[in-house]
């Protein structure tokens, strides 16, 4: 797949962040320094001068700051992951999934285990990803499972009880669907360290192949062969910012 013919998320200006944040994040300074380029007239946004830190600004926007054309600084990229890939920037062991992203300073959206495949979020929108990682925000991820015996019709309703793992500890509320007797799908609002495996072996039963197809109702892009990624089209981050702005609503 080649990468640069995908979308790049805001083209058509969905991805509004302040001004000052644009600038810092293209390398022009702390907060206190971006904002004083502005105040002080030495920022044009689409040939206006622009005196506000908090002017809203997206990728649709011509910046422009000491004669200098502004690249549009953020990246939402989709990862199929692949079996023995970290999560993580840097490991002394294990090739890190950050590595297979041209991007530099881009960052997991959540973690997947080392030998589990499947659907990752990369960006370098940190504010983004700390909104969407956090616990209340209960964004959904579904996982293709396939266990080691034969999936019990029971086990719908003991997942939709809640799982009790590591002894002591009552998972949420998730959903089984059962597709095979070795396979099946199971979508949780909690992201707890090894929570499918853990849940499945509560339940008798060893997980071994683990695949994320969905995260936040964004669908795993089948096209993309294991350690390829993507942009997130438009739709797809849409699906984001609602589910953020849904929660700020508190709907
Ligand atoms: N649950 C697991 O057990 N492993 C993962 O990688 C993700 C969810």
């Amino acid at each position: 797949m080649e990468i640069q013919d995908q979308m790049i998320v805001g083209e058509e200006g969905i991805v509004i962040k302040d001004l000052y944040y644009v600038l810092m994040k293209c390398g022009y300074g702390n907060a206190r320094k971006c904002k004083n380029l502005i105040k002080k007239k030495m920022v044009l946004v689409n040939h206006m001068y622009i005196v506000d830190p908090l002017y809203q600004v997206s990728y649709d926007d011509h910046i422009i700051i000491n004669q200098q054309n502004i690249r549009w600084p953020f990246v939402y990229y989709m990862l199929n992951k692949p079996k023995r890939y970290i999560c993580a920037n840097y490991d002394k062991q294990w090739p890190c999934v950050i590595d297979l992203i041209q991007e530099k300073d881009c960052y997991c959206l959540g973690r997947l285990d080392k030998d589990t495949t499947g659907l990752l979020l990369i960006t370098n929108d940190v504010n983004l990803s700390k909104k969407l990682l956090l616990p209340q925000n209960h964004v959904l991820k579904t996982y293709f499972v396939t266990v080691d015996s034969v999936l019990k019709e029971s086990l719908i309703e003991d997942f939709l009880s809640g799982i009790m793992i590591d002894f002591s500890i009552k998972c949420q509320s998730a959903r089984l669907e059962i597709i095979d007797s070795f396979h099946c799908y199971v979508t949780l609002s909690e992201g707890k360290y090894h929570q499918v495996k853990k849940m499945f072996l509560s339940c008798g039963y060893h997980v071994i192949e683990l695949k994320r197809t969905n995260f936040a109702n964004i669908s795993l892009d089948e096209q993309l062969k294991e350690g390829e990624y993507r942009s997130l089209t438009k739709d797809e981050f849409q699906k984001l910012e609602n589910l953020l702005f849904h929660k700020r609503k508190g709907l």
